[in-house]
């Protein structure tokens, strides 16, 4: 099961690649790689939270104040990355949209990584 966990962990950080190299490559506007890498962060994060919590074997002891905060920055960061989408998709750019998505996930890399 380690293994399982181990590959979701991988993906979720391909998941951060794509939302932040998709930011940092399309700003100002919002593009499909970025939508794609929030919300694949959102979905890999809580299986992650879901084995974490379930599986005793895993071992792990997360700390839930961190998991709660970065869930409510990656809600942010996929509202953001999905309505700018939609706005670039009309040919409207709202480009404080595109900075918040892609700075709030910076921000969540932070977070994973300092908060410890
Ligand atoms: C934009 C959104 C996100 C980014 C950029 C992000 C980034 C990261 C990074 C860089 C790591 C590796 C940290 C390390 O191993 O030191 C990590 C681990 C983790 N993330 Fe996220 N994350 C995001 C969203 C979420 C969400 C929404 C959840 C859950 C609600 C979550 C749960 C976790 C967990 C449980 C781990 C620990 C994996 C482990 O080492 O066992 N993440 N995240």
């Amino acid at each position: 099961m380690e293994l399982v966990y181990n590959v979701v962990v991988a993906t979720h950080l391909l998941g951060m690649a794509a939302v932040v190299g998709g930011y940092v490559a399309g700003q100002p506007k919002v593009s499909e790689l970025m939508v794609w890498g929030a919300r694949a962060q959102l979905i890999t994060g809580l299986i992650l939270v879901g084995m974490a919590e379930s599986i005793d074997s895993l071992d792990k002891d997360l700390n839930m104040v961190k998991v709660g905060t970065k869930l409510v920055i990656s809600i942010l960061v996929a509202a953001f990355a999905e309505m700018g989408r939609a706005d670039a998709k009309r040919g409207k750019d709202i480009p404080w949209m595109t900075h918040a998505a892609g700075g709030l996930a910076i921000v969540n890399v932070l977070v994973a990584v300092l908060w410890t």
